[in-house]
């Protein structure tokens, strides 16, 4: 096992259940990736994501808007926050406010997202309803580094699934979940061997998963 020095430090952003956080600590526990999260923040005092830090000894913060007169204000103390745990990379795990650029900036690009759709289409809230109610015969998920758009930076990586014609939000989003959890670690294991990085442009370059 790799010594902590050499381990790839994270953040994970989350404001609900945290099943993404829970796929990349499993990943971790397994040791197919050579990450530490040093830091589980959240916009929700209530969010599963932090007894899941809890339970794995994993230090957790939650930073509520409402504590802040600005989003401009709210925004720096989440990276006050995350600077201050020294990680390399922040990962967005649900959680459901928009970044500022000066946030994005403030970490040289080094933040990514999972999306439960194959972006560009179907940015935003509720991903799979749109791609249900759209009519699409195939959905999946897409990991990406954040910009100041909605859902818009640089593609990492992408999992297929197919829209089966009884497929409800739940049903389809269960699929979408279970590529979810394999493709997030496994673009922040890409990350850390350093094989993309923020600057490898539009078309980020890794694999998709079909
Ligand atoms: C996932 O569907 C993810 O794609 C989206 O928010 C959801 C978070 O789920 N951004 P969880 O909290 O990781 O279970």
């Amino acid at each position: 096992m790799p010594s902590q020095a050499e381990m790839f430090p994270i953040a994970v952003m989350a404001s609900g259940r945290g099943s993404n956080l829970q796929a990349i600590i499993d990943e971790i526990e397994k040791e197919n990736l050579s990450a530490q999260i040093k830091l589980v923040l959240s916009d929700k005092p209530d969010a599963g994501a932090l007894k899941r830090a809890e339970r794995y000894g994993i230090p957790a913060k939650v930073v509520e808007r409402k504590h802040f007169p600005s989003r401009e204000e709210f925004n720096s103390a989440l990276a006050d926050a995350i600077e201050a745990s020294g990680v390399r990379l922040v990962c967005l795990a649900g959680f459901m406010r928009i970044l500022s650029s000066d946030f994005i900036s403030r970490f040289d690009g080094w933040v990514i997202n999972i999306h439960p759709a194959l972006l560009p289409s179907f940015p935003g809230l509720d991903a799979q309803k749109q791609a249900l109610d759209y009519g699409v015969l195939v959905s999946g998920a897409t990991v990406h580094f954040v910009d100041e758009g909605v859902d818009t930076g640089p593609i990492i990586s992408q999992a297929v699934v197919n829209v089966e014609p009884h497929d409800t939000v739940e049903t389809l989003s269960a699929r979408i979940l279970a590529k979810e959890h394999i493709i997030y670690p496994d673009a922040i294991r890409l990350i850390s061997l350093g094989r993309i990085t923020p600057g490898s442009g539009k078309r980020a370059q890794s694999a998709s998963h079909f």
